[in-house]
C-alpha cells in the first residue's frame, strides 16, 4: 500500500445484522406475520427449505451477543427493527412486548459502550400490510411514518442514528420485479410503483423525525459500480442504464429531485408520470447516507436480458465469493468518491460490506480459519482508507455480518458472519476474520500498515 492507512478519530467500527435474518421467534410475544414468515413457509421460495423461525436465536441470546461485540471491541451495532413486532397488523395497536425487546437491546448496547444504529425497515413488511397492497399502496407512506414515530418517541436519545430503509433497490428488484425475495412478484408495472412508494415512505419518516427526533436520520442504499465491458457505444449505454437503475434510481430523487432519464427507457409504458409534489416529500434533507458495497459489475449490451438489456461479464481471473460476486476492493473507493462527486459532501457510513465464503457447519477446536474472508476484509478496509484519503467524509463502517445468518432465499448455507454460528446448537465462535477486525477497531485501522 502506498499511503499509510489512517482513519479519523472516533471512527465507528461495528457490525451489522437484520431482524429476520438473526432473531428467530418471529411470532413471539404478540408479533404478527411478515412477508418473510409467509415467503419462507411457501415451499420452493427458500432454496434449502430454511426459515427464520430459529435463525441465530438472537431473540433469546441478545445479551450474550452484545457481550461478544464488546469482547471484540466493537463501537457500533447496526440492526433492524421488525415492524410486525411493534405493530402486529402494521398499523393501529402497538405491541408493548415488541418495543421492550428492542429497548432492552438498546440499553444493553449503551451499557457496553456500543452505539446502536437502528434500521426501521430491512425487508420484513407486516403481512397484514401486504394484504392491503404492501409497497404498491400509496398509503404506505403514512403507515411507515406512523410506525417510525412510535419508535422515535420511545427510543430517540438512546438511539442517535436512525435509518429509514435498507436498500430500497433490493426491495423492488427482488420483491416486485424478479420475484426472488418476498413478496415474490414478477411485474414490470409494479416495480416503479413500489420504488416510488418506498421513497415517499422514506421521506414521510424523515419528516416525522424532524418533528420529534433530535439526532440523525439517513437512508441506506446498495451501490454496485458499473464499468463498461468495452468502448462500444452500445456497452457504454448499457452501463449507463445499469447505473441508473441500480445506483441512481433512489439517490437522484433524494438529492436531485428527479429520476434518472434512463428509467423511462428501461420501463417504457410501465413508467408513470409522477406528481411533482412527491419529490418535495422524497427530497427531505438527510444527516448522513449509508452505503452498502459488495461488488462491481462489468456491463455489456444484451438484447435478451429483461428488462435492462444489460448482462454482466464475469471476470475469469478474479476471486468470486460463494454468492458468485467478484471481490473488487477498488470498487469501494470508486463508489465513495463518485458519491461525493455526484451528490455532495454529506457524512457517509459504509453500513454493509462483507463476503460469503465456505466455513464448516461446526467450529472444531474453538477456531474457524477463514483466510479468504479475512483477506477480503483487509483489502476493503484499505480501499475505505483510500476514499478517506481522497476527501470523502466517511465516519463509520459496519461489517456484514456479525453472525452467520439466514441469507434470505439462499438459506443458511451462505455464511457472511465474522462470527461462526453452529445452527444446530446456536454456539458462536469468532472466526479469524473477527479477531483481525477486533484489531482493526482497536488500532483504528493502523494494524494493517504493519502487514504490508
Ligand atoms: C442485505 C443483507 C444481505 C447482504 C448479503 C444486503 O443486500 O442488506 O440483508 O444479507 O446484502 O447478501
Amino acid at each position: 500500500m502506498n499511503k499509510p492507512i489512517r482513519f479519523p478519530a472516533n471512527f465507528l467500527w461495528g457490525t451489522a445484522t437484520s431482524a429476520y435474518q438473526v432473531e428467530g421467534a418471529p411470532l413471539a410475544d404478540g408479533a404478527g406475520h411478515s412477508i418473510w414468515t409467509r415467503f419462507a413457509a411457501t415451499p420452493g421460495r427458500i432454496a434449502t427449505g430454511d426459515t427464520g423461525d430459529v435463525a441465530c436465536d438472537h431473540y433469546h441470546r441478545w445479551k450474550d451477543d452484545v457481550a461478544l461485540m464488546r469482547r471484540l471491541g466493537m463501537k457500533a451495532y447496526r440492526f433492524s427493527i421488525s415492524w410486525s413486532r411493534i405493530l402486529p397488523r402494521g398499523t393501529g395497536a402497538v405491541n408493548e412486548a415488541g418495543i421492550v425487546f428492542y429497548e432492552r437491546l438498546v440499553d444493553e448496547l449503551l451499557a457496553n459502550g456500543i452505539e446502536p444504529l437502528v434500521t426501521l425497515y430491512h425487508w420484513d413488511l407486516p403481512a397484514a400490510l401486504d394484504d392491503r397492497g404492501g409497497w404498491l399502496n400509496p398509503d404506505i407512506a403514512t403507515w411507515f411514518a406512523d410506525y417510525a414515530r412510535v419508535l422515535f418517541e420511545r427510543l430517540d436519545g438512546r438511539v442517535r442514528f436512525w435509518t429509514t430503509l435498507n436498500e430500497p433497490w433490493v426491495v423492488t428488484d427482488g420483491g416486485y420485479l424478479h420475484g426472488v425475495l418476498a413478496p415474490g412478484h414478477r411485474n414490470l408495472f409494479e416495480a416503479p410503483i413500489a420504488s416510488h412508494n418506498l421513497l415517499r415512505a422514506h421521506g414521510a419518516a424523515v419528516k416525522a423525525y424532524r418533528e420529534v427526533g433530535r439526532h440523525r436520520i439517513g437512508l441506506v442504499v446498495n451501490i454496485e459500480p458499473k464499468y463498461p465491458a468495452s468502448g462500444d457505444p452500445a456497452d457504454l449505454a448499457a452501463t449507463r442504464r445499469a447505473d441508473a437503475y441500480m445506483n441512481r434510481q433512489y439517490l437522484d430523487p433524494v438529492f436531485h429531485g428527479s429520476y434518472p432519464p434512463e428509467l423511462k427507457d428501461i420501463f417504457g409504458e410501465a413508467w408513470p408520470d409522477w406528481p411533482r409534489e412527491d419529490f418535495d416529500l422524497i427530497g427531505q434533507e438527510l444527516d448522513y447516507i449509508g452505503i452498502n458495497y459488495y461488488t462491481r459489475s462489468v456491463c455489456h449490451h444484451d438484447e435478451a436480458n429483461w428488462p435492462l438489456k444489460v448482462a454482466a461479464v464475469r471476470q475469469a481471473q478474479a476471486t468470486h465469493t460463494e454468492t458468485g460476486w467478484e471481490v473488487f476492493p477498488p470498487g469501494l473507493t470508486d463508489t465513495l468518491v463518485a458519491f461525493k462527486e455526484r451528490y455532495g459532501d454529506i457524512p457517509v457510513y459504509v453500513m454493509e460490506n462483507g463476503s460469503a465464503f465456505y466455513d464448516p457447519p461446526r467450529a472444531e477446536g474453538g477456531r474457524v480459519r477463514d483466510p479468504l474472508r479475512a483477506d477480503c476484509l483487509k483489502k476493503h478496509v484499505a480501499a475505505l482508507a483510500a476514499a478517506v484519503e481522497q476527501g470523502v467524509d466517511v465516519r463509520g463502517y459496519t461489517v456484514w455480518s456479525l453472525l452467520d445468518n439466514l441469507e434470505w432465499s439462499l438459506g443458511f448455507a451462505k455464511r457472511f458472519g465474522i462470527v461462526h454460528v453452529n445452527f444446530e446448537t446456536g454456539e458462536r465462535t469468532p472466526k479469524d476474520s473477527a479477531l483481525l477486525y477486533a484489531n482493526i477497531a482497536l488500532t483504528n485501522g493502523a494494524c494493517l500498515n504493519d502487514e504490508e
